[in-house]
């Protein structure tokens, strides 16, 4: 009810009263307690509509009472740095706090009383994170108990940050749902602290242990290799099974020598060296290759610059990211390489069309063991990162499945004569 209504039915009402009563007294009422009659009615009349004051001020003093509570409440929620959101038993949003609005990019709707499929009509960015909200929520109300889970959210600058969600569900004393309040903690960082021990973990296991057993694989491979060389040339009816022999125990061999290069320490000698040199010894080593695959090795602006560095080890950097792309190429395909300079850095760029890496993949590339081919040791990469860490630069994979891959490798130009286009 409005003011101008309260206004109203007090002046109607006041009008009717003083009518109804003057007229009753003035018909009932004896002449002799006329005046008394009138008092009394007065007093009544200021007794009800006293009280009929009380009861609203009353009612003032509750409403901006629980105004207080709910402003205290939401500063409170508000200044979390975590994600808050109340819901209530068919999954409408009550309350969200700033953090979470803007999460979800909601900020400007007026999200009160709508679920999360219908909030996803909002965003196109967070569509798919926000249906899968109700999934999750449900699996909460089911489970009838406090519920943690993790979820990957995407943010618009192309990361990933990781969620850990607490559902508390509330139900009525009759088992029905009442309310869902949720909880989303950022835990980016301690993920990416966790992956990075395990990654070094498992890198220092494989240093250990490839310097152990590294070299007492390498000498009787060596001898091995010899007698079947040996063997071969006096038998002529075995030739391919010595053939397999010989290819199999080079694979041995290549894997050895891989984890040999991560093992530490390691001596490395840098000298200043034409790093377009390198890039065009790596392109002719490995064209036969290509050419075998129908795939194309393209170099584009190719240019004189000469950096510090160990030129044997960024010769194998360069070879396990070409040999990667011509892999992942289809026949037909062409993989590129670029190079291109800027004042302090030099960057190399290897691209191909092939067959991309999925995103789950991305995040673990360069682990050690981590391949997706049959036949792969999956420590090409890991030794390809460690050489641009010595070399003090930066590789970078950005991918897409199907359509393909672009590695990115900085290097500083330290201390070195950089002579352009000579
Ligand atoms: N250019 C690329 N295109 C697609 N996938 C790639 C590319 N480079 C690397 N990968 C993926 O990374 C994995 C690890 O590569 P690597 O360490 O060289 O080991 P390997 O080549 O022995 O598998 C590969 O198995 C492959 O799945
Ligand atoms: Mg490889």
């Amino acid at each position: 009810m409005n003011k101008r209504n309260i206004f109203l039915i007090y002046i109607v009402f006041g009008v009717l009263w003083i009518m109804i009563t003057d007229f009753l007294v003035q018909v009932y009422a004896p002449t002799d307690l006329f005046m008394i009659f009138q008092r009394m009615k007065g007093i009544l009349y200021v007794v009800l509509t006293g009280s009929v004051f009380y009861l609203i001020l009353g009612k003032i003093e509750e409403l901006n009472s629980s105004k207080e509570q709910e402003e205290k409440l939401s500063t409170l929620i508000n200044s979390m740095v975590d994600f808050v959101n109340f819901k209530d038993g068919e999954g409408r949003w009550l309350e969200a706090n700033n953090f979470g609005l803007k999460l979800f990019q909601l900020e400007d709707v007026d999200y009160r009383g709508k679920k999360d499929s219908e909030l996803a009509s909002y965003t196109d960015f967070y569509r798919e994170a926000l249906i899968n909200n109700e999934k999750l929520d449900e699996e909460a109300w089911k489970n009838k108990k406090i519920t943690r889970c993790e979820e990957l959210l995407p943010v618009p600058d192309g990361t990933h940050k990781y969620f850990e969600m607490i559902k508390v569900p509330l139900f009525y004393n009759d088992g029905s749902r009442k309310a869902l309040v949720v909880i989303g903690r950022d835990i980016t960082d301690r993920k990416q602290a966790e992956e990075q021990i395990r990654k070094s973990e498992k890198l220092s296991i494989v240093g250990e242990l490839a310097a152990s057993v590294g070299h007492e694989i390498r000498n009787p491979l060596t001898s091995i290799k010899g007698f079947v060389q040996l063997l071969q040339e006096n038998d002529n009816k075995n030739g391919t099974y010595y053939d397999i022999m010989i290819k199999e125990l080079n694979r041995i061999d290549h894997i050895v020598g891989e984890l040999l290069l991560l093992a530490k320490p390691q001596k490395i000698h840098f000298s200043t060296y034409n790093i377009k040199e390198v890039l065009t010894d790596v392109v002719s080593l490995l064209e036969p290759q290509a050419n075998m695959n129908n795939v194309s090795i393209k170099v584009k602006q190719l240019e004189n610059v000469w950096i510090d560095c160990e030129k044997n080890q960024l010769k194998q950097l360069f070879i396990n990211l070409v040999k990667n792309a011509l892999e992942a190429s289809d026949e037909k395909g062409e993989v590129l390489v670029t190079l291109v300079k800027d004042q302090d850095h030099v960057i190399i760029n290897v691209e191909d069309k092939g067959i991309g890496i999925s995103e789950q993949f991305l995040e673990r590339l360069g682990e050690p063991f981590y391949s997706s081919k049959e036949k792969g040791t999956g420590l090409g990469l890991t030794v390809s990162h460690k050489i641009v860490h010595q070399h003090d630069g930066e590789i970078y994979f950005t991918s897409e499945e199907g359509v393909g891959t672009k590695v990115e490798v900085v290097l500083p130009i330290k201390n070195a004569k950089s002579l352009s286009n000579s």
